[in-house]
């Protein structure tokens, strides 16, 4: 019996992987610079914790969630995302108070039983980025001007930054209120899902890509003309800072983001590389998530990007360069010993090396050698061996020179 990887997932290859490394170490390096320090969490949680973050309304929390009973009788997930065990850790940790800025950030796989597509899966991961402490706009630019110069720094082109308010919960209130008024009126010609969405989670209709609803979005009301005095000086400020920092961006006032915890600004990278599913960035600011989940009031940003929509982006930019500086081909089981002790020292002075240990031909070796990209190839006989010699072959140029071992 043959088994396959369950369906939405999929396997990371050797040949795959170069490209995972590298957005990984980049990652890694440009939070470092600025100040983020990583976190892992488990990779599952007690359910509440996303029935009571992300919102029991939510596509993610109806009909996404791997949740499961375990032995103990406990309902647990599957993380679908990472700013809830993000807060939940680091409140259990006391890593955040009212008087300090913590930032944190996070590499690692998500899981949403969602319909697989391109660029839409049931195990993906994410590298994300959150910054406690402050509720000043300009942390809200740093946040954005990382995540433009992490996509920088990997020479990602064509890309779009959009940004929104959502505003306060008192403003998404009343603005919900008018996207119903509004779209009620035209209730027959929504999806059906939207007509759902309509009662339980208005904002969501925003966000429909089927092509009736968003006709009618056209028209509806935007949420910036909603906003409080507080959250429209704040929008104004962050988009006064992106200017300052010449950050292109685009205010979308059709951006809502798929989870609950969302106050004021909210924002996407989308890609013009990627088909339906071409939002490779998404985050925005949750004021009230901490205290909501036991803490203080501790206002927060951060964004997730999604690494498989990331490398496929990057696809063809992203060859595996692994070479090897040197193989060692032999004759004679002498050779094949002494060939050993040559790789164990050279691998000690951080060299790539290998040999054959298939018993193949002299003839063999080289083709093997030559499939492995190696730049030399070490060819010891036996005859050689016993005069303490043996011959260094350059790949490139075919020269071959006879050496004392
Ligand atoms: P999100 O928009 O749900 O936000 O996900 C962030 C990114 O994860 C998306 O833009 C997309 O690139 C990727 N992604 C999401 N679902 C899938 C999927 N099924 N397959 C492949 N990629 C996917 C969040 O998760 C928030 N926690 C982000 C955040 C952090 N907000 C504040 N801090």
């Amino acid at each position: 019996m043959k088994f396959s990887s369950p369906r939405g997932t999929k396997d990371i290859l050797p040949k795959e992987v170069f490209a995972w490394q590298k957005i990984e170490k980049a990652s890694q390096e440009i939070f470092k610079i600025y100040n983020y320090q990583e976190i892992r969490t488990p990779i599952f949680e007690a359910t509440e914790l996303f029935t009571r973050s992300i919102g029991q309304e939510t596509d993610i929390v109806n009909k996404e969630m791997y949740t499961f009973i375990d032995r103990g009788g406990r309902s647990l997930t599957l993380r679908p995302e990472e700013t809830a065990p993000v807060v939940r850790a680091a409140l259990e940790n006391n890593l955040i108070s009212l008087d300090k800025i913590t930032k944190l950030y996070y590499i690692g796989p998500m899981f949403r039983y969602e319909r697989p597509q391109a660029g839409r899966f049931r195990q993906f991961h994410q590298i994300g980025v959150e910054a406690f402490g402050s509720k000043d706009a300009l942390m809200d630019v740093e946040v954005m001007i990382l995540a433009v110069q992490f996509f920088n720094s990997l020479k990602v082109e064509n890309l779009e930054l959009n940004i929104n308010s959502v505003g306060c919960k008192k403003d998404q209130a009343i603005y919900k209120e008018k996207i119903k008024h509004h779209l009620k009126e035209h209730l027959s010609h929504l999806c059906s899902n939207c007509q759902v969405r309509l009662e339980k989670n208005p904002l969501r209709v925003l966000d429909c890509k089927e092509e009736k609803c968003q006709k009618l979005v056209q028209s509806a009301p935007r949420s910036i003309d909603f906003l409080c005095q507080e959250c429209n000086h704040h929008l104004k400020k962050v988009e006064h800072g992106l200017k300052q920092m010449k950050i292109k961006y685009s205010l979308n006032h059709r951006l809502v983001r798929g989870l609950d915890y969302y106050t004021g600004t909210a924002f996407e990278i989308v890609s013009s590389k990627l088909g339906a599913q071409n939002a490779v960035c998404g985050g925005g600011r949750y004021d009230n998530l901490v205290e909501e989940l036991g803490g203080k009031p501790i206002p927060a940003i951060g964004f997730a990007i999604g690494a498989e929509r990331l490398i496929e982006i990057l696809k063809n930019q992203t060859e595996q360069a692994v070479s090897l500086d040197l193989f060692i081909a032999t004759v004679g089981e002498a050779a094949q010993e002494k060939a050993l002790e040559i790789l164990q020292a050279k691998r000690a002075q951080g060299l790539v090396c290998d040999m054959d240990y298939l018993g193949k031909s002299l003839k063999a070796q080289m083709k093997t050698a030559d499939r492995l990209k190696a730049k030399k190839v070490l060819i010891i006989g036996e005859e050689e061996l016993k005069k303490g010699k043996a011959f260094l072959k350059d790949m490139e140029t075919s020269q071959q020179e006879e050496i004392s071992l």
